[in-house]
């Protein structure tokens, strides 16, 4: 009897292993362009790590592309607009520039203003954290929809973003960044513009306890209420999902096809209703030790 308790106790103890390790894999972000314009997307991997299979492609209006980061990536994607090859072959873009002279960023990040979509995978308890972040101010409006196993993650696991297109007139007069051409491209921080401490969380500021809201931060916080408005912004910004289970959609410009937001909420439905294959592999170790324990 004790024997039988001990082998089933390995093989639960193996199963629950199995279950644990074997998804600790790479994650995939599907980058998608819903703007009526080309985009370049490119993305930056934090200090130290393993890098993405890209850097920097062209996506045309409607085209999607996925990428690869290894288990424990971090790192940020953006766009780049209006961007054209000089004569000489430099590649250059108007907003989100990441300095190489070519398509690929291989390193460099992208200039501000510019919308980031930062991530942190496999994290602190095997979570992923993400958020939108306009502390260095707006280019393009950005979604980041998590996909995958996101009913365990207590709540949070939710799509996080900037839809409204703040080029389109929220943004403060003093903030705008035009073209050559004339239209807004992009729309500055107020620390990026005025370049004080107060607005950039410097100095005497440099703490949450001083740093605050100001009323530039508050134009991007009523406009896209889930992204980072400034340095010290609530922790309501940032959001987490499983690491072992979940992939992440990047739109930009989410809100130019209707109809977007209900096949969103269709499939966390589908999603909600299923739970996930470890929880329930899980439950039943835990029923099979319990047995032999009692
Ligand atoms: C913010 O406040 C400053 C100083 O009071 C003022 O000059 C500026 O116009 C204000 N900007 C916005 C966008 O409200
Ligand atoms: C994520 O992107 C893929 C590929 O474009 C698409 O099929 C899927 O519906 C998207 N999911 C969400 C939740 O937007």
């Amino acid at each position: 009897m004790a024997m039988r308790a001990q082998c089933r106790a390995f093989a639960v103890v193996s199963v629950v292993l199995a279950v644990f390790t074997a998804s600790s894999s790479s994650t995939s972000f599907t980058i998608i362009n819903n703007c009526a314009n080309t985009i370049w997307p490119g993305a930056i991997t934090g200090d130290g790590k393993a890098g993405l299979d890209s850097t920097g492609f062209e996506l045309a209006p409607g085209q999607s592309r996925t990428v690869s980061a290894p288990s424990g990536w971090s790192g940020r994607f953006w766009g780049r607009t209006f961007c054209y090859a000089a004569d000489s072959g430099k590649f250059t873009c108007v907003t989100g520039d990441c300095g190489t002279g070519r398509v690929d960023c291989t390193g460099g990040g992208g200039v501000p203003p510019a919308t980031w979509a930062e991530f942190t995978l496999n994290g602190n308890g095997g979570m992923d954290f993400y958020d939108v972040s306009l502390v260095d101010g707006f280019n393009l409006p950005m979604l980041v929809t998590p996909q995958g196993a996101t009913t365990t993650a207590g709540g949070n696991c939710v799509p996080t973003g900037c839809e409204a297109d703040l080029n389109a007139g929220a943004c403060p007069a003093d903030l705008r960044v035009s073209a050559p051409g004339g239209g807004v491209v992009a729309c500055k921080s107020a620390c990026e513009a005025f370049r004080s401490d107060q607005y950039c969380c410097k100095g005497m500021y440099e703490d949450p306890n001083t740093c605050f809201p100001s009323n530039y931060s508050q134009v991007f916080k009523s406009a896209c209420p889930k992204a980072y408005s400034y340095a010290y912004d609530d922790k309501m910004s940032t959001f987490t999902c499983p690491g072992t289970a979940t992939t992440y959609n990047i739109t930009f410009c989410p809100g130019a096809t209707s109809g977007r937001e209900d096949g969103s909420k269709q499939q966390t439905g589908a999603a909600a209703a299923r739970p996930p294959l470890r929880l329930v592999l899980l439950f039943v170790a835990i029923l099979a030790l319990a047995r032999d324990f009692f």
